[in-house]
């Protein structure tokens, strides 16, 4: 996955017109487009090769299974054109080796989820999310994803891996997190959802968070 705007568009409407005409407007701004249960369940699996067409798909099933039923559906999300996938680490070194094998024999990147961004992920995930980054770092996954709702442990996660492993950063925007904040804290990307399909003109809300992230950047 290439960075060039380092922002990822979360695509969770439920309509395959909208999504497309979305991915075709904010495509300059996007150097990745993800989706999950939301689009995938209300359309099919086929919206992933017609989002392709615009950007790298992420197919964010946050799979948590045994080894082989990972195995399986890894298969299933490659072969239906994602780029990268995004699994738990909670399930363990050998459910994420399994994802992380179907992905090579693919050449395809896997996303390790370390913490989630909304108020429960500080339950029960903050406290493993030190020890699942490390295993991601053994594991060679290509990246984890980590809370943009909380710049601080994005740094932490960080400190772990170095430069070894990027990060994704969902929790821009609607859930209070912001943009700048997130890369200066050492995110590879922001993932941006409701703010940018949700608004009048998701093209205008994605440049500016694009203008605001190359700000932070040019500031360096
Ligand atoms: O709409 P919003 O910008 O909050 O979308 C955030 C996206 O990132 C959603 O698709 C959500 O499922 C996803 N996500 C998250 N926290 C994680 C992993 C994924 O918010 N740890």
């Amino acid at each position: 996955m290439e960075k060039n705007t380092h922002m990822i568009l979360a695509m969770d409407v439920t309509d395959r017109e909208e999504a497309l005409k979305i991915a075709e407007d904010v495509q300059e701004f996007v150097d990745a487009i993800k989706v999950g249960y939301p689009l995938i369940l209300a359309t099919g699996l086929d919206i992933i090769r017609d989002l392709a067409e615009f950007a790298p798909v992420i197919a964010d099933f946050k799979v948590a299974d045994i080894p082989n039923t990972n195995r399986l559906i890894c298969e299933q999300v490659f072969e239906a054109g994602a780029d990268a996938v995004i699994v738990q680490g909670f399930t363990g070194r050998d459910s994420l080796d399994a994802c992380i094998e179907i992905a090579s024999e693919y050449g395809k990147d896997v996303f390790v989820v370390s913490e989630m961004s909304h108020p429960g992920g500080a339950e029960f995930m903050q406290p493993i999310a030190e020890a699942i980054a490390k295993m991601a770092l053994e594991a060679r996954a290509f990246g984890l994803v980590a809370p943009a709702t909380r710049p601080e442990r994005v740094k932490e996660i960080r400190k772990i891996i170095r430069d070894r492993l990027t990060i994704i950063s969902p929790g821009v925007g609607a859930q209070g997190g912001k943009a700048s904040d997130v890369i200066a804290a050492g995110a590879d990307w922001v993932i941006v959802g409701r703010s940018i399909y949700k608004a009048e003109s998701p093209k205008e809300a994605a440049r500016e968070i694009a203008e605001e992230i190359q700000a932070e950047l040019g500031g360096k």
